[in-house]
């Protein structure tokens, strides 16, 4: 964990009245005292706060993808479908964002997928602050170790975590902002895509999208498997 990212959980601990920062074995830590994707998961679903808490899901849904991509897409939390399944946005949502990724000429393995809260909320609710501040540490450390280039924020609690702001998605979005040292560019949830399917919103996600596509080339990393 560098300085930013130390600071970055201790405001937000302090802000949420949450003390602690993810419990990572020293035994599953890299030569250079980082953690693996893989111990990240396992301490993830020992000692979450939020998600060994929670009661009613079938399955964590940790994240999928390409471990060294340079796009990570972080949406929401797990729906009815990734719960059952244990992969993010393989329902509705994920047909759309499937189609986005498609239109990149990537696929599913190119990127990683994640979300800010990792077990289905009871409902379909929006995700609490407090639920988030409790579960995002664990975000934190997956986007550690993938360490992606660009990090495509779908809708708004990804959006308003990363960027650590209470301003709405329609502002936010098209305009590059940082998580760490990491750009991110805010993009609307491709669920609310769905119930909007508009040419403007269309046009403004591929906008966004295509601002992505730019700023990977222009950042001159290719994804290895
Ligand atoms: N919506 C999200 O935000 N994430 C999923 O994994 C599925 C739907």
């Amino acid at each position: 964990m560098n300085v930013n990212q130390a600071t970055f959980l201790k405001a937000t601990s302090k802000l949420f009245g949450v003390d602690f920062v993810p419990k990572i074995p020293e035994s599953s830590k890299n030569e250079a005292g980082e953690p693996s994707l893989d111990s990240v998961e396992q301490s993830h679903a020992l000692h979450c706060k939020h998600c060994t808490t929670q009661h009613g899901y079938t399955n964590i849904v940790f994240g999928c993808g390409n471990p060294h991509a340079d796009i990570m897409f972080i949406g929401e939390a797990p729906g009815e479908e990734e719960d059952k399944q244990g992969e993010p946005f393989v329902g509705a949502a994920g047909q759309k964002l499937n189609e986005i990724i498609s239109a990149m000429k990537l696929t599913r393995d190119d990127v990683y997928i994640a979300n800010i809260i990792k077990v289905r909320p009871e409902n379909n609710r929006t995700p609490r602050e407090d639920e988030i501040a409790l579960c995002a540490p664990y975000l934190v450390k997956q986007i550690e170790c993938i360490q992606p280039k660009v990090i495509v924020a779908l809708g708004s609690p990804a959006s308003k975590f990363l960027l650590q702001t209470s301003v709405g998605i329609t502002r936010l979005r098209g305009n590059w902002g940082w998580f760490d040292s990491i750009p991110v560019m805010p993009t609307y949830h491709p669920a609310y895509l769905l119930r909007n399917y508009t040419t403007e919103t269309r046009k403004e996600v591929w906008s966004d999208i295509q601002q992505v596509l730019k700023k990977v080339q222009a950042l001159g990393k290719t994804s290895q498997v």
